[in-house]
């Protein structure tokens, strides 16, 4: 089982869009997918499911079937995660519903990456909550898990993204998002790194995460209809991610830079999809499986097409990093 976060230091790039729509791709090519969703705002998890299942999952009380029901023992220090509840969306695919409690955490989770120095096992435990979570989540037979996470350098998705294997980072050819990645890359650097010294004074009987975090590549996700003023700017951010990309997040010496469609880290160029997401959030769908009773007709047939095959390229590369068999 490998486990993939989706992460940008910058939000409103497509994150949580992509995370739907390659767990979805994943699961029609028989992929068992889990799909975690550790954003407090839980906007991925109201993709997935309908108001009244929602309202079900988030009364006034415990939450026992979110994420947050599953850390809720850490968090007021009574015990340790309980079993993580997984709602099947299909046969192939399984989310770990999000929750608003979640960002109740943040601070546990910062007062543990200290305590951790001093080898407390209780840090260590709430340290590896994320990571065990996914791990039982995934007992069912998931080959593969997404994480969705906000978009800042905090605590919780510190320990996220220790929890994950490999990362995929979204993009938007912007100033903001070029700036995330400036900032991101060095703090996945320095997670790994403390993680790894921390591991050496982990209990030897807890399930550690190896904290691998390896960049996989980034996904473009490109702008809608621009003015010739925006193009231009669009044209100057294109340009500079492949260098941001190897300097902030590879730290690798820049001989020479591709042009992203030629650059071997862009996992893909998405398309903005403008009148079809509308559409999909209405018929509780991904793009790609709207169909003309959805109102999917005319030139939207052959964008519905497209948006398939730009997505099974991408989850074919992602998978293939990831050393898993898709077809
Ligand atoms: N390829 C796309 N085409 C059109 N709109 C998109 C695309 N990807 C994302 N969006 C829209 O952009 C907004 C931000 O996307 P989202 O996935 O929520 O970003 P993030 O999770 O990074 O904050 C959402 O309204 C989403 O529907
Ligand atoms: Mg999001």
């Amino acid at each position: 089982m490998k486990t993939i976060a989706f992460f940008n230091n910058k939000g409103g790039v497509g994150k949580t869009f992509l995370v739907y729509h390659l767990a979805w791709m994943f699961a029609d090519h028989g992929v068992k997918t889990l799909v975690v969703d550790l954003d407090p705002q839980a906007n991925l998890t109201a993709m997935f499911l309908d108001a009244e299942r929602l309202e079900a999952l988030w009364p006034d009380d415990e939450h026992p079937d979110t994420v947050y029901g599953a850390i809720r023992s850490i968090l007021r220090g009574t015990g340790d995660i309980a079993e993580p509840r997984v709602e099947m969306i299909s046969g192939n695919l399984g989310l770990i519903p999000g929750d608003l409690g979640l960002s109740r955490f943040e601070n546990k989770l910062s007062d543990a990456w200290s305590r951790c120095h001093n080898r407390n096992e209780s840090a260590f435990r709430t340290m590896s909550a994320f990571y065990r979570i996914v791990k039982r989540g995934a007992e069912w037979g998931a080959k593969i898990a997404l994480i969705n996470v906000g978009p800042n350098l905090g605590a919780i998705n510190r320990s996220a993204l220790i929890a994950s294997d490999q990362v995929c980072l979204p993009l938007a050819p912007d100033i903001f998002s070029l700036q995330g990645l400036r900032n991101l890359g060095p703090a996945l650097r320095e997670w790994r790194a403390v993680w790894a010294e921390l591991l050496t004074k982990a209990p030897p009987d807890l399930p550690m995460p190896n904290g691998a975090m390896q960049p996989v590549g980034y996904i473009v996700m490109q702008n809608g209809i621009l003015d010739t003023r925006q193009i231009n700017a669009h044209n100057r951010w294109m340009a500079q991610i492949p260098g941001v990309y190897r300097e902030a997040v590879l730290s690798e010496k820049i001989v020479s830079l591709p042009l992203v469609a030629h650059d071997p880290y862009c996992l893909s160029l998405l398309k903005h999809h403008r009148s079809l997401i509308p559409m999909a959030m209405e018929a509780r769908k991904p793009i790609f499986f709207l169909k003309s009773a959805d109102g999917a007709i005319g030139a939207h047939v052959e964008a519905v097409r497209n948006c398939y095959t730009e997505f099974q390229k991408l989850a074919a590369k992602i998978a293939s990093s990831a050393n898993i068999a898709f077809d």
